[in-house]
């Protein structure tokens, strides 16, 4: 049995009130929370919009999603009636200081509460929002600001945000989010490495010859297209989500799980990474974008259908090649791939040991792997070579020891957006990014970003349905490896 410790009243204000995320992830997850018995009847969810509504107008609204959104099985009406009443709506533009204010703020008369503001909003917003509360006074002791991932839009804008909103936010009130970090299994991956010295033993470039990290996605851009086609794979998925599952499971241990410790720990691995050079960038990366194809049996358009565009230069698909240079990983490769309008939805981690040193059976087994499913299905799958029952003489077969988590545990596994937001609550900073973790993923991004634009690796196509273009599996074979839907 979970045990859930409610938090303290909070005011919550989401700007960017009526937006997808809101209704998608972030109404959803504060049901849940509510559902519970972590949040109590008193806190207050404010969405902020420019749409002309009123609080009865807005509570409409979220039902509907709530009712689209939810797991049938954990919606219950007299919760949902119960919930419902803690969200409140203000008809306002956030990013405007002269607009009227004066709802809002009759609306968080109460200074002693936890006030947390709530940014979902593109980031070249988030200083104007956060300087329009800093003028109108709203800013108290107990409030904290929640940043949405990407921060800026290279290392530039990254700084500039980070510069600006330091001027009206502590650190420590600044919350940036990457709801990776908020994965049950990406936790979780703390407690593989560091709960089972086994593991953590054999975690180094002696017993491992190579790792892949895939984020796969079915979907196309959908109505997303203005936001993506200035922003593409790179910016979206690697230079946070990928980069930080890559600090987590690379990372040395942390002296304690406290925040700073766990993020200096992390901080350092972004810095390790080895830096792209152009000939790299040429040799070491793919870029690609999806055309119509076939998705489960469907056709589907391409990207530039999608987008309602003839042209277009942004990338739906990733793969590079990286390594990392400290003595734990030294010259061992990482893969990091990512993609939309791929064969199936699947985030995982591939951790490829190495082949035994003296072969004594005749034919020598594959070497195990370790394969961590971050989702959908969380779990654990360890393959290792087993005598084959089947055959007459010693042959080896492979083997698959398989834990899904949700089933050795018999529980629903919370969307990574309730443990954030209740942590954004309770003001515990930990699974979240610091501001120098924030400029190195920058850092190493940006020279790919610029190999790009020198057109040092042109833009391919792949059909969507399909893992990607060739030279996406080229970058493995040249090391003697395949990715993970490969390997037979
Ligand atoms: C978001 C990206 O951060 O993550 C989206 O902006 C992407 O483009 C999404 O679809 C993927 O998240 P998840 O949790 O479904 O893997």
């Amino acid at each position: 049995m979970s045990e859930v410790v409610q938090v303290a009243p909070f005011d919550f204000v989401i700007v960017g009130g009526t937006g997808d995320l809101t209704m998608r992830k972030l109404l959803p997850a504060f049901y849940q929370r509510f559902r519970a018995g972590q949040i109590p009847d008193n806190a207050r969810i404010i969405g902020l919009a420019r749409a002309l509504m009123t609080p009865e107008q807005y509570r409409d609204k979220s039902e509907q999603a709530l009712r689209g959104f939810l797991p049938p099985e954990t919606l219950c009406e007299t919760t949902l009636s119960a919930f419902l009443k803690l969200l409140d709506y203000v008809h306002l533009d956030a990013t405007h200081a002269q607009a009227d204010w004066s709802e809002l703020i009759s609306r968080l008369s109460d200074t002693s509460r936890i006030r947390v503001f709530y940014i979902a909003t593109a980031p070249d917003l988030y200083t104007q929002a956060a300087e329009s509360f800093y003028s109108q006074n709203l800013i108290t002791q107990k409030s904290r600001i929640v940043l949405e991932k990407p921060i800026g839009t290279d290392l530039k804008s990254a700084e500039e945000i980070n510069r600006n909103i330091a001027r009206f936010f502590p650190e420590h009130a600044i919350f940036r989010i990457d709801h990776y970090l908020g994965k049950e299994t990406v936790q979780n991956l703390l407690a593989l490495r560091f709960a089972n010295p086994m593991i953590e033993r054999s975690w180094n470039c002696n017993t491992i010859s190579h790792v892949q990290i895939t984020a796969a996605e079915t979907v196309g851009v959908g109505s997303r297209g203005p936001y993506y086609d200035v922003s593409g794979a790179l910016r979206d998925m690697v230079q946070n989500h990928l980069l930080q599952v890559l600090a987590v499971i690379t990372m040395e241990p942390p002296i304690t799980f406290q925040a700073s410790d766990l993020r200096n720990e992390k901080l350092k691995m972004l810095r390790a990474l080895k830096p792209f050079t152009p000939e790299d960038v040429t040799e070491n990366t793919v870029r690609a974008r999806y055309i119509e194809g076939q998705i489960n049996g469907e056709p589907v358009d391409g990207y530039l259908e999608d987008l309602g565009s003839r042209e277009s230069d942004t990338e739906t698909f990733v793969a590079l090649r990286t390594e990392i240079r400290t003595p734990r990983w030294a010259g061992v490769p990482f893969y990091l791939r990512t993609g939309k309008r791929l064969p199936k939805k699947t985030s995982e981690i591939v951790v490829q040991f190495r082949p035994q040193p003296w072969p004594i059976f005749t034919k020598p087994p594959r070497p195990g792997r370790l394969v961590i499913r971050i989702q959908p299905d969380e779990g654990i799958s360890f393959v290792v070579s087993a005598k084959d029952p089947d055959h007459d003489g010693f042959e080896l077969r492979e083997a698959a020891l398989d834990v899904s988590f949700s089933d050795a545990f018999r529980t629903r596994y919370p969307d990574s957006y309730e443990h954030l937001l209740m942590d954004t609550v309770q003001g515990d900073p930990v699974m979240f990014i610091r501001r120098d973790e924030v400029v190195a993923s920058w850092e190493w991004v940006e020279p790919i970003l610029e190999g790009w634009q020198q057109g040092l690796r042109p833009l391919e196509t792949y059909h969507a349905g399909n893992w990607g273009p060739a030279s996406s599996g080229e970058l493995l074979k040249r090391d003697g490896f395949s990715w993970h839907e490969d390997m037979d």
